[in-house]
């Protein structure tokens, strides 16, 4: 008798949008008292993209939706969902996410955009895997879509060379599949308000002050990064009733090479198959993800079939993990 067949998220189409201008460390040395060396060692940073004034969050999500959409071969008229993290949208509202929708012209798609800092990838992939397997949409676009450099205290060395802008897009498609085939097979999220003080933006358009900038405790947000990262990767293994050993690739948040190491240490995972973008991108908060992934799998690194864990961690604190089999 044949198995059953369920419902899933397959990753059906990715793409990017990076920033024209490419800014490296010795010229962020030119505007804060800092050094390539210095940056290069505690974070593994080498430069980052920052947005010109039409790079707007809407232009470069809509760019990485066409990519996504694009290499799916799956029209904008097609698509039911488009779901966009970000802590940088081009207004309180309309979302962003609509606002890219006008610009793909997906006339069928209703838009929202979340709000989960670093983590706001993952936390779109949990929430279109559950709207694909309840059959609520058949194609959902998640965006992660940011312009940091517009929030970043450029006279707070402690920060300003530590993000990018950029976009990264998935188009998530439905797809009855056997329980070894692709798609979404878990996502963990999770978040500490008590921790909202360690990093955060100090103003927002509900407030006297806006529009803020972003405020960090290095220190503290490393000290829980590897710990709360690691525990979202095992509760996917867990989840999964799999090893580290399982894992073909993980493809952390890249917000600093040190975190990545600390845990993919902690798993047990070898470099090789660690997936890094931070020395060239920075830290794209919701976009790095997608960014990383997309690398990857366009230079034939990560392969159909291969199981995939993503995790990250942000403002919030929020973290989680996703396990994708591609
Ligand atoms: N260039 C040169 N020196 C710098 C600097 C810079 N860009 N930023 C900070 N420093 C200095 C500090 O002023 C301090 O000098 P002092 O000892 O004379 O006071 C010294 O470097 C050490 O600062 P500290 O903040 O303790 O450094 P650190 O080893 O903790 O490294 C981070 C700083 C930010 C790289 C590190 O804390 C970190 O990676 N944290 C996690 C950040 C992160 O990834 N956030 C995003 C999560 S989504």
């Amino acid at each position: 008798m044949s198995e059953p067949l369920r419902r899933r998220a397959i990753l059906a189409g990715i793409g990017t949008y990076l920033p024209e201008k490419i800014v490296s460390n010795a010229e962020m040395a030119e505007r804060v008292d800092t050094s390539d060396e210095w940056i290069v060692e505690r974070t593994g940073i080498r430069q980052r993209h920052f947005a010109g004034r039409h790079e707007t969050c809407a232009f470069m999500g809509a760019a990485a939706a066409r990519g996504a959409l694009a290499t799916a071969g799956v029209a904008p008229e097609d698509v039911g969902a488009i779901i966009l993290a970000t802590s940088t949208p081009d207004q309180a509202f309309p979302s962003t996410a609509v606002h890219v929708q006008g610009m793909l012209g997906a006339k069928n798609a209703f838009g929202f955009d979340i709000a989960a800092a670093c983590s706001g990838f993952i936390y779109g992939l949990g929430i279109a895997d559950g709207m694909i397997r309840s059959g609520q949409a058949d194609h959902i676009l998640v965006i992660g879509s940011e312009v940091y450099s517009r929030i970043l205290n450029f006279a707070d060395r402690g920060t300003c060379v530590l993000f990018g802008d950029g976009a990264g897009a998935v188009l998530l498609s439905a797809r009855d599949v056997a329980a070894d085939g692709p798609g979404i097979l878990s996502t963990h999220l999770h978040s500490d308000g008590t921790l909202a003080d360690i990093l955060y933006v100090d103003g927002a358009v509900g407030q006297p002050d806006k529009p803020g900038h972003l405020v960090m405790n290095g220190r503290e947000v490393f000290r829980h990064a590897v710990t709360l990262l690691a525990s979202a990767v095992n509760e996917a293994l867990t989840a999964n009733g799999i090893t580290s050993k399982d894992i073909d690739w993980l493809v952390p948040h890249q917000a600093n090479r040190r975190i990545i190491d600390g845990v993919g240490r902690k798993l047990g995972m070898p470099q090789e198959r660690v997936v890094v973008t931070v020395d060239q991108h920075a830290n794209t908060s919701a976009a790095s993800i997608p960014l990383a992934l997309a690398q990857a799998i366009n230079d034939g690194r990560i392969k159909p079939g291969q199981l995939v864990l993503l995790e990250a961690l942000g403002g919030g604190l929020t973290w989680g993990s996703a396990l994708l089999r591609l």
